[in-house]
């Protein structure tokens, strides 16, 4: 049976919810457009997507690539669809999955400082937190769930905007 949450679904809390999704991604737009040669405005022909650069890489971080997307792509239908359903639980779920499995499977990607932790496992940290007590709130029905879950996609958001620097394979998969 679907029980509700205790917080409201109502038509206020959801377009909050879009207005933060849309937000996330406007801010990654503009990131991406400030970004010399991004979007192909200062190379238009240079602009390409290529999978390539991701196949090359280990694959853990093959793994992490794929999870979060999952998880990227999960979180809009998750704020736009009505909440206490069996289908928000199952999504629910899945993303839960992903961000945790995810998080695990980062502390064993150090590429970055060669073998050591860089600071974007602090993100890494947060999920490993975060993740377990969203899910615990929504088990309790406490209304902090739903801002606990808009926290962590706000992190997801920007770890995906680090992610399209300049030199790491996200930028060699789209700009390089
Ligand atoms: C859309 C979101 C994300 C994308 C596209 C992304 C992409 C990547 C890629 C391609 C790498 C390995 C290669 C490179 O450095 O370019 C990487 C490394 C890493 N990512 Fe992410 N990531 C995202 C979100 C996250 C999140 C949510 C976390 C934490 C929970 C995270 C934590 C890390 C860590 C700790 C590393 C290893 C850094 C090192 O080598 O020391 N990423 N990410």
């Amino acid at each position: 049976m679907d029980l509700p949450l205790k917080h409201s679904d109502s038509a206020r809390d959801r377009r909050t919810s879009l207005v933060i999704f849309i937000g996330c991604f406007v801010v990654m737009v503009a990131v991406l457009a400030l970004t010399p040669g991004a979007l192909g405005v200062a190379a238009p022909q240079r602009l390409k997507f290529d999978l390539a650069p991701l196949l090359q890489q280990s694959w853990l971080v093959q793994f992490h690539v794929w999870t979060v997307a999952t998880a990227l792509l999960l979180g809009p239908v998750q704020f736009v669809l009505p909440k206490g359903t069996g289908a928000h639980r199952v999504f629910g779920w899945i993303w839960a999955s992903a961000m945790l499995a995810t998080a695990i499977a980062t502390f064993f990607i150090r590429d970055m400082r060669d073998g050591q932790l860089s600071p974007i496992h602090i993100f890494s940290l947060m999920a490993l937190i975060g993740v377990p007590l969203a899910v615990w709130l929504a088990r309790v029905k406490a209304m902090s769930h739903a801002r606990a879950m808009t926290g962590l996609y706000i992190g997801l958001v920007i770890a995906g905007v680090t992610a399209i620097a300049p030199g790491r394979v996200i930028w060699a998969m789209f700009f390089s």
